[in-house]
């Protein structure tokens, strides 16, 4: 039985489904911006002065979906845009509805979901099943779902993200079951975005109820937090992995977050080039949803500290790494593959072989070093689960270009070095196959 015979099964494997209700860019890992990390002031000092990280204003929300656009992320296939803890109002209204932030929104939310939709962005909004949210001085949506889920969806919104903040004596699948619920009897197709931090296994109940849900634990850009994400991710069970419309959330992606931006629970970031490429290769291949939070404004010291987006000096731009990191098209391509999510294939102890089939005669790779140690790897072919003689033509997909061929193992002869905490992120074509 022939090669391509295994992995057309691989791939039609692939079509069960999670919960479609018809909202998009939900069959495959959704690809966007959150205001969390890239809105707010910056943090002007030393950890102990706290950074009001939770900012967000008409202007700057209007600014950054334009920047959005200006930075690349929608030309490299970034779809929705998000906004975090930072829109709602101290108080519901007299109705009892949730309110956009008087201040910060005099024109109320719906222009805002509106400017987003005219740039071709789906856009999100974020809320918490307890009684605040996570930050702690607005409103939850504990005792309010109907009417949360009704001005969600008047609005126009696209996407809910419901935190976990507030719960006490709450169970969370009940909980979300019901938020799904009356999302869906608004007749609104919305994406449902889970977070209640892998808690409750829920990749076990999430595809009756949401089309993702977040599988770990809050991610900050620290190399020792980037690994125990990737390490929580790899302990779910392969047949929980994901599927269209269903996706296990590894959180935002931190990448090249240094002091720019105004928080990330309190870290600021430290990670290297290196380390950044093995967050992006490593969501990439677990089919996360790939969600970058980065200031897309980047301003004079003394508006960012201020607050100041409107003011003349803020420019929209990314760093040349944040460029290098989010915008490469074969690395993304990876991730939005049309087939089952990459798994573990073989764990050499200091470092691991991840794959995921793209396609008839394709295999992404990543060999993952989580180690302090530069190590030396090779790997047979059939550990892809390819026959016998098979031979590929290896791409390098960081680079983007042709590293080499190789035949029954890679590399045919020899190792390839892998630097502590580098991930090489690979694409092997079958170039032809001896049966034997
Ligand atoms: C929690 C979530 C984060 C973020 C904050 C907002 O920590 O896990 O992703 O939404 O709350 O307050």
């Amino acid at each position: 039985m022939s090669w391509l015979f295994f992995a057309s099964l691989g791939l039609q494997g692939w079509l069960s489904r999670g919960y479609d209700n018809g909202a998009p860019h939900s069959r495959l890992p959704p690809l966007g911006w959150s205001s969390w990390v890239g809105l707010g002031r910056q943090w002007p000092g030393p950890e102990a002065q706290a950074p009001e990280f939770d900012f967000c204003d008409e202007a700057s929300v209007k600014l950054s979906v334009d920047a959005f656009h200006q930075v690349g992320l929608y030309d490299a296939g970034y779809r929705h845009f998000h906004l975090d803890d930072c829109w709602a109002d101290h108080e519901r209204n007299a109705s009892g509805f949730l309110q956009a932030d008087r201040q910060h929104f005099p024109n109320g939310m719906k222009p805002i979901v509106d400017y987003a939709h005219s740039k071709g962005l789906t856009f999100g909004l974020y809320t918490c099943a307890g009684t605040y949210t996570c930050v702690g001085r607005r409103p939850g949506s504990k005792g309010h779902f109907a009417e949360d889920a009704a001005v969600f969806a008047e609005w126009g919104v696209d996407v809910v993200k419901m935190d976990w903040c507030f719960t006490e004596g709450m169970e969370p699948e009940p909980t979300y079951t019901a938020f799904s619920k009356a999302l869906n009897a608004t007749n609104r197709p919305i994406h449902f975005n889970m977070c209640e931090w892998g808690k409750e296994k829920p990749w076990t109940w999430g595809p009756a109820v949401a089309q993702s849900w977040r599988a770990t634990g809050d991610h900050v850009p620290l190399w020792s937090d980037t690994k125990r994400v990737i390490e929580e991710r790899t302990k779910i069970p392969e047949e929980y992995a994901g599927r269209p419309f269903a996706w296990n959330d590894m959180d935002m992606l931190e990448t090249g977050n240094y002091r720019q931006a105004a928080h990330a629970n309190g870290k600021t970031g430290n990670m290297t080039k290196v380390e950044y490429r093995t967050e992006v290769s490593m969501w990439a291949i677990l089919a996360s949803p790939l969600i970058v939070t980065t200031p897309l404004l980047n301003c004079s010291k003394t508006d960012q500290i201020l607050g100041n987006f409107t003011s003349g000096s803020c420019r929209p731009s990314i760093t040349p790494l944040q460029k290098e990191l989010l915008l490469n098209k074969e690395v993304l391509s990876v991730n939005q593959a049309d087939t089952a999510p990459g798994r573990l294939v073989k764990d050499f102890g200091t470092w691991r072989v991840y794959s995921r089939l793209m396609g008839d005669i394709s295999t992404a790779v990543a060999f993952y070093n989580p180690s302090d140690t530069k190590v030396f790897a090779s790997v047979e072919l059939s550990t892809l689960g390819w026959p016998k003689g098979s031979s590929a033509s290896v791409r390098d997909l960081w680079a983007q270009k042709h590293l080499l061929n190789t035949f029954e193992r890679f590399p045919t002869v020899g190792s390839v070095g892998i630097e502590p905490h580098e991930t090489l992120l690979l694409r092997f074509d079958r170039v032809s196959e001896l049966v034997v």
